[in-house]
């Protein structure tokens, strides 16, 4: 009978080692260990033995059984390790194939423009603000001095949002960022010194104007703010921003409807490949009193000056881009190089 026991064993040792599949394993287990297994049926026909042979054959069949379940746990574990070692293998890393470039992401013209414009009116004392680009008709015109129905309001194509500010009041894109000289004026007192830039819209687009573009405003308020001041301030930001001292400014008399008096500003180098030619760059003015007053200041007390540039051009100008369309086509030919 033991040897009988003894042969089973090795016959299960046979058939674990032929199992080459964690599945053919567990098959070879079921056919000694399983319900009708060889070991299961050998225990069941214990029940036809006398008590003493129950005894010693009962403990047989048990030393054979947890023989056989050592031989399943060690084949199981060999098993396993195998597949672990074939896998390890077939996805074995070339470490000498050359790597794959990243490449490098850079910074937008037009957002170097951004940054350089605030770097250097931060420098001069200037604080930046930032506003909403969706607007409310009053910020974007009427707290402007454009009231309903003026010509004013034509100056500018507007793109109208197609819902209201919950208070009946039409809203827009805004067209420039002169509100935000309101929304900022109407949160500090004077001394003001701060410039807003950000994003823009007009219902217009050909080579040198895109629906979307960038501007920088500037506002100034104290008691004694003038002219002279504008000037001196625009004058070291383009030789700031320019990197260069041989340009020249003229003020040519313009109209806005926020200041009075109003004027264009022209830029021309004055040296180099670039001098020549005037360049329209900005527009500028005296604060209107009406504009004061619905910034809540008294305009008997606080005057200054604004300005409104934009950053496209300031950029074209400074990289020679001539076409504005190439800043927002995304091609990396023209991106490349500002990298
Ligand atoms: N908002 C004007 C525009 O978009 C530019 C401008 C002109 C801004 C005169 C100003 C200013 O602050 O004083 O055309």
């Amino acid at each position: 009978m033991a040897t009988d026991l003894d042969r089973l064993v090795d016959e299960a040792h046979t058939a674990f080692a032929a199992a080459t599949q964690p599945a053919a394993l567990e098959d070879a287990k079921a056919r000694f260990l399983g319900k009708s297994g060889k070991i299961t049926e050998r225990l069941k026909a214990l029940a036809t033995l006398t008590p003493e042979l129950k005894r010693e054959m009962g403990a047989s069949i048990n030393i054979a059984k947890s023989a056989i379940e050592q031989l399943l746990v060690q084949r199981r574990e060999s098993l396993a390790e195998l597949h672990l070692n074939e896998q390890l293998a077939a996805e074995s890393i070339d470490v000498t194939l050359p790597g794959r470039g990243r490449s490098i992401g850079a910074i937008h013209p037009v957002a170097r423009t951004w940054m350089r414009i605030e770097e250097i009116f931060r420098s001069i004392g200037f604080d930046f603000a930032e506003g909403p680009e969706i607007e409310t008709d009053w910020y974007n015109f009427t707290a402007l001095n454009s009231p309903e129905n003026h010509p004013a309001r034509s100056m500018q194509d507007t793109f109208y949002v197609d819902c209201n500010d919950g208070a009946g009041r039409p809203l827009v894109l805004r067209t420039h960022t002169s509100p935000m000289q309101v929304r900022y004026a109407r949160m500090h007192r004077p001394p003001i010194k701060v410039i807003a830039i950000g994003r823009t819209y007009r219902v217009d687009s050909d080579a040198t104007h895109s629906p979307m573009f960038h501007q920088v405003e500037g506002l100034w308020l104290d008691d004694n703010i003038s002219f002279a001041d504008l000037k001196a301030v625009y004058t070291n930001f383009l030789r700031c921003f320019f990197e260069t001292d041989a340009l020249a400014l003229r003020f040519r008399p313009s109209y806005f409807p926020f200041t009075e008096p109003s004027a264009e500003i022209d830029m021309m180098f004055t040296s180099g490949a670039r001098k020549g030619r005037w360049l329209e760059i900005s527009g500028a003015g005296q604060v209107h009193p009406d504009v004061i007053r619905n910034f809540g200041h008294d305009p008997q007390q606080t005057i200054g000056f604004a300005f409104g540039s934009g950053l496209e051009r300031l950029t074209m100008l400074r990289y020679g881009v001539d076409d504005l369309r190439l800043f927002f086509e995304g091609d990396l030919r023209f991106l490349r190089q500002f990298a």
